[in-house]
């Protein structure tokens, strides 16, 4: 039974979809991107009920700096009041909080709400939110490049010998595991740059719900999705 088996370790998930619901309910893009904030409260704790170990959020991608001043801000305030104000939630609940992205263009006041959250729950164990922001995988990409040339240049690495194992080290984030199952919303079907490295062989499930009305009526049938695929990771199968 879908239930009793394992959750997916890793689960990414592209919440798509704000505008489109804000304009199905007739109220500005902000209503919907406050709506998606409430749907990220219930994942996060639907995932970690399940027994996930990593879950992944792209919350402002690199390229989201393209969207009018206005609606930036706005998502720049709903995630800095989420961390401020779910920070001692997550914390009680045993959830370690970790952020993915260039934090330099970032406000002040973000960066030390990211740095508080982060802060108060090093020390839990339960799953990790692992919350993108100014993230792209392709930013990610060139930030492993740029410091294995550094290490290179020191002679700390040699670059004929350089493997995976070693790429995987220099990443931002170098004990961010593959993802199991990367989760889009809103019936688009494209990675959008998300964590390109770590999708190597995630599984991919789409839905046609946006994003606000996502829930765990969506999950669950991701996660029953995931335990039919057959995994093979570039070998036969084992049936
Ligand atoms: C995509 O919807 C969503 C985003 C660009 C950002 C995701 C942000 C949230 C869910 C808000 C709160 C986040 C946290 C972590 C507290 P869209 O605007 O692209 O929708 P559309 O494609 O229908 O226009």
């Amino acid at each position: 039974m879908a239930a009793t088996l394992p959750p997916p370790a890793h689960v990414a998930i592209i919440m798509d979809g704000n505008g489109r619901w804000a304009q199905q309910h007739l109220r500005p893009r902000a209503f919907g991107h406050k709506a998606g904030r409430l749907a990220v409260d219930r994942v996060v704790t639907a995932c970690a009920q399940r027994g996930v170990k990593t879950l992944s959020l792209y919350a402002f991608s690199t390229e989201n700096w393209r969207r009018p001043p206005h609606e930036v801000k706005v998502l720049m305030e709903l995630i800095e009041a989420a961390l401020r104000e779910e920070a001692a939630k997550m914390q009680r609940n045993d959830i370690r909080l970790r952020v993915l992205g260039d934090r330099l263009p970032l406000s002040g006041s973000l960066r030390d709400a990211i740095d508080a959250a982060e802060t108060l729950t090093a020390a839990c164990s339960r799953m990790d939110v692992v919350l993108a922001i100014n993230y792209s995988g392709q930013w990610a990409l060139i930030e492993t490049a740029r410091r294995l040339a550094q290490a290179a240049a020191a002679r700390e690495i040699v670059p004929t010998t350089l493997d995976e194992q070693t790429f995987a080290a220099y990443r931002p984030m170098p004990d961010l595991p593959p993802v199991d199952l990367l989760i889009r919303s809103s019936g688009e079907m494209r990675l959008s740059n998300f964590h390109l490295w770590e999708l190597a062989y995630a599984e991919l499930w789409f839905t046609d719900v946006l994003w606000p009305d996502f829930g765990e009526a969506q999950l669950d049938a991701a996660f029953a999705a995931y335990h039919h695929r057959d995994r093979r990771f570039g070998a036969l199968s084992h049936s």
